[in-house]
């Protein structure tokens, strides 16, 4: 499956004209079945999600933008399934890594524009019961998947607060980025 993975995302190009630009943050289902999901993740600018496991295999491949991965791990001796760093990994574009069934991390966008990864599931991702940890304490909780997914929607929200902020505090610029289009300018 990283073979498959790494040859989708070697052409980032061809991925983007099949699936569209990164418009939005989202979390798009490609395909959706009991032993297998592909997902089309969209990473808002510098958006965070908190650590999580997802108890099947999986593999990510960027085909633009780049996330970085804080890889954890449970400490054993503490209540409550606290986790503690154990490794990072940088993935750019047209990098695809897979990770093991039993892996926690959290996924760090540190770009400026959004970030899209491919990603594969050995499982049917929204029906599997997991768990993801407290940012600030690094307990462990019951995985809420509404609130994972409206975290893309607050990326989206203050996106576009950051964009009209920008447009009001210096209306002669012509700005370009994040979708924001100023009548008369061309980009
Ligand atoms: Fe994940």
């Amino acid at each position: 499956m990283r073979e498959a993975v790494s040859r989708v995302v070697s052409d980032p190009t061809a991925v983007v004209a099949g699936l569209g630009e990164p418009r939005r943050a989202e979390v798009r289902r490609l395909y959706s079945a009991a032993d297998l999901t592909i997902l089309n993740v969209i990473w808002g600018p510098r958006m965070t999600i908190m650590p999580h496991n997802h108890l099947m295999w999986a593999v990510i491949g960027i085909y633009t933008g780049r996330e970085a991965n804080i890889f954890r791990r449970r400490l054993t001796d503490e209540p409550g399934g606290r986790v503690e760093a154990a490794g990072a990994k940088s993935l750019g574009e047209r990098d695809a890594e897979p990770l093991g069934r039993d892996i926690i991390h959290s996924v760090t966008n540190p770009l400026s524009r959004r970030t899209g990864a491919i990603r594969v599931y050995g499982g049917d991702f929204f029906a599997v019961f997991r768990s993801d940890w407290d940012p600030e304490t690094l307990l462990e909780r019951t995985y809420d998947m509404e609130k994972n997914l409206r975290l893309f929607e607050d990326a989206n929200q203050a996106n576009a607060n950051q964009n009209l902020s920008l447009v009001s505090a210096y209306p002669e610029l012509p700005i370009c980025r994040q979708g924001i289009r100023r009548a008369g300018v061309t980009c």
